[in-house]
């Protein structure tokens, strides 16, 4: 069993970063093999429109005219038994780096042969040798967890993503911002400096990997389900209400 973390954070060393990690503790616990991708260290550039992975019908991996770091990781991808995405909560998204990738990958994974929601050529998963286990991380520096629904577009976004891998979405995290001292009003504008995970956090992280790993273990995962997946009907209730 091999679960792939595809982090977009900037900083390697942060809250994204210690929160993956310890799921992957936690995947590995549970006897999974674990890697992480730093997207920050990758060659990604942007998607060019150029439409030829799309006009590719056949191809399980589509084609790209971009020779860079993709290929490689959707190689990872394909192996994979569990994808987690994390993220930084950027301007209440995810990173213009997971953005970037995700475009990347939309009809390198996908082929427009999809129909649903009463519409033709929408997105269905290329990788269906297997299914994949799906879960999202994402840590916010300023905004608490019961304010999550104001700030947290990223999370049903990252959800949608299971077409890309066939997948069957497992859980998600929002950390939200936990400071290290009470603010004073001074302080607010600088709250991002004060931010820091707590235990309840990486415990919660912890327990995402042992829950994506026991799935996989257990053969509780599906494939991709347009309904469960594009939260047409939502199989699980993590996300917030938009
Ligand atoms: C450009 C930018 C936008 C941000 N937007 C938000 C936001 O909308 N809500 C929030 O709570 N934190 C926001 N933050 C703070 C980050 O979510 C926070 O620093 C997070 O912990 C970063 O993850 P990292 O520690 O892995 O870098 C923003 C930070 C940056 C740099």
């Amino acid at each position: 069993m091999k679960i792939l973390a595809l982090n977009a954070t900037y900083r390697p060393g942060k809250t994204t970063t210690h929160l993956t990690r310890k799921a992957l503790q936690g995947a590995v616990s549970v006897g999974a093999e674990t890697e992480m991708v730093m997207l920050r260290d990758k060659d990604i550039q942007f998607c060019t429109n150029c439409l030829t992975c799309y006009k590719d019908l056949e191809s399980e991996i589509a084609p790209c005219t971009i020779d860079d770091d993709v290929s490689g990781i959707l190689e990872k991808v394909k192996d994979a038994d569990g994808i987690i995405l994390s993220s930084p909560v950027h301007c209440g998204f995810v990173t213009g780096l997971m953005m970037a990738f995700i475009e990347r990958i939309t009809f390198r994974l996908c082929r427009p042969t999809g129909a649903y929601l009463g519409m033709k050529g929408c997105p269905e998963p290329r990788l269906t040798g297997k299914p994949r286990a799906v879960a999202s991380i994402v840590s916010a520096g300023g905004m608490p967890v019961e304010m999550r629904e104001y700030c947290d577009m990223g999370t049903p976004w990252l959800k949608e993503s299971t077409v890309f891998f066939n997948g069957d979405f497992v859980g998600d995290i929002y950390a939200g911002a936990v400071f290290n001292k009470t603010l004073e009003d001074e302080d607010w504008p600088r709250s991002f400096l004060f931010r820091e995970l707590t235990e309840d956090q990486l415990n919660e992280a912890f327990d995402l990997g042992v829950k994506m790993g026991e799935a996989i273990k257990n053969g509780k995962i599906r494939p991709f389900d347009p309904e469960a997946g594009l939260g047409v009907k939502s199989t699980v209730d993590c996300c917030p209400k938009l």
